[in-house]
């Protein structure tokens, strides 16, 4: 990994690269990135965990939401779920196995697209979903502008997007690149790589140049969000975009006091800042802004139909009944304390709770109530 990433660096035309393109390197080169090559590893053994490491109930309270927006799509014929950045493929399944069980009829009316990076954990996700014919593994080439009726959503997909890093520096807003220099790595501050930094601070309406924001202030801008944010949203003819992840308002991401930023390691399960060792064997990510999604979405024609804390989405989609429901006599001690456990964690604000749920929508004539949105934040 380390060969790859000199021999990018020496041949690039100022002997530097961007930040987002090292991180672009070690986690997707096809052979050596983290997440390309398999070494991924998610789940409570592995390096992170999501919400889906934790049991079904994650993944069945989101299929509760799923299908109560293809009601208010009023589509009998079909409606597609597209799934983006599956990792594991145990959300598929639990929200698959779910719907099978419970709502039979939404089920055979439902399509379910995944769309994958990489091509080992597409090799895992289909051995994992083997038993189900309705999905189909695609590339967002393959999918029609104005094509798609439902609702495309994402659970940590976002925050493992390569990032560019900025900083204030003589007052000025500049990029941090990466170079190799006494046979080290090292960071180099120079001019912006694109005015697209610049126009995303105009966008979040955010000046981290101001006296307010103390000298070498440094941060991250995830650009690949709003090209992605533009390519979904061209898709969607009618119907939704759910995204999940941890991150903040603008005004929150870019407090003067957080002045290093949101970037995290994650390298069998210890959390760590540096994102120059471990190369291609450790996750890296950043917060996501979630303003900005907002703010783009607008621009593209969708709507905020809500934001709230995945806590109170799911218990607003009945993960308080589940609890209740553990002290009905029908679990043994050891299954009562797991799964309450895991439900815990799912909404505890500090952790997986804390997360955001964005729900976005397109030419959804009057945006009803969704359940999950009751308690908007
Ligand atoms: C942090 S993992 C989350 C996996 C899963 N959603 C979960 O909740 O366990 C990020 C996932 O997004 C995938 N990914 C990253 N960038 C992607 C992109 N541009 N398009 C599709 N998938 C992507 C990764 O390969 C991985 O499967």
């Amino acid at each position: 990994m380390l060969e790859i990433i000199i021999d990018r660096i020496k041949n690039s035309s100022h002997h530097r690269i961007t930040f987002a393109d090292y991180m672009d390197l070690v986690l997707y080169h096809p052979e050596q990135g983290y997440y390309s090559s398999g070494k991924v590893n998610i789940g409570s053994e592995g390096d992170f965990f999501t919400a889906s490491s934790l049991g079904s109930d994650f993944g069945e309270l989101l299929a509760e939401q799923f299908r109560e927006m293809s009601e208010f799509l009023n589509n009998s014929d079909s409606f597609t779920l597209v799934e983006v950045g599956a990792g594991t493929g145990n959300l598929a399944s639990d929200i698959l196995n779910y719907l099978k069980q419970k709502h039979s009829n939404f089920y055979d009316q439902l399509n379910y697209i995944i769309i994958e990076e990489s091509q080992a954990l597409i090799k895992k996700q289909q051995d994992k979903l083997k038993g189900f014919d309705k999905i189909t593994w695609t590339s967002w080439q393959d999918i029609p502008d104005n094509s798609i009726t439902g609702c495309i959503f994402s659970n940590e997909l976002i925050d493992a997007f390569p990032i560019h890093l900025v900083t204030k520096h003589n007052k000025q807003l500049k990029e941090i690149y990466v170079t190799w220099q006494d046979d080290q790595l090292k960071e180099k501050i120079e001019e912006i790589s694109t005015t697209k930094l610049s126009d995303y601070f105009k966008l979040i309406d955010i000046d981290i140049t101001k006296d307010n924001y103390p000298e070498d202030y440094r941060t991250e801008v995830n650009l690949k969000a709003l090209g992605w944010l533009k390519l979904v949203s061209a898709k969607l003819k009618k119907g939704y975009l759910l995204t999940i992840d941890y991150g903040y308002s603008s005004a929150k991401y870019y407090h003067p006091q957080r002045y290093q930023g949101t970037l995290n390691c994650y390298h069998q399960h210890r959390h760590h800042h540096n994102p120059y060792v471990n190369l291609g064997q450790q996750d890296i990510t950043a917060h996501v802004d979630f303003t900005a999604l907002e703010k783009q979405g607008n621009l593209l024609g969708l709507e905020t139909v809500g934001l709230t804390q995945q806590g109170l989405f799911l218990m607003a989609l009945g993960l308080g009944d589940r609890l209740a429901e553990l002290s009905n006599g029908n679990y043994s001690l050891p299954e009562i304390l797991n799964r309450r456990d895991a439900l815990h964690q799912l909404i505890n604000p500090t952790g997986l709770g804390g997360f955001k749920v964005l729900i976005q929508s397109k030419k959804i004539k009057k945006n009803q109530p969704l359940k999950g949105l009751k308690e908007n934040m």
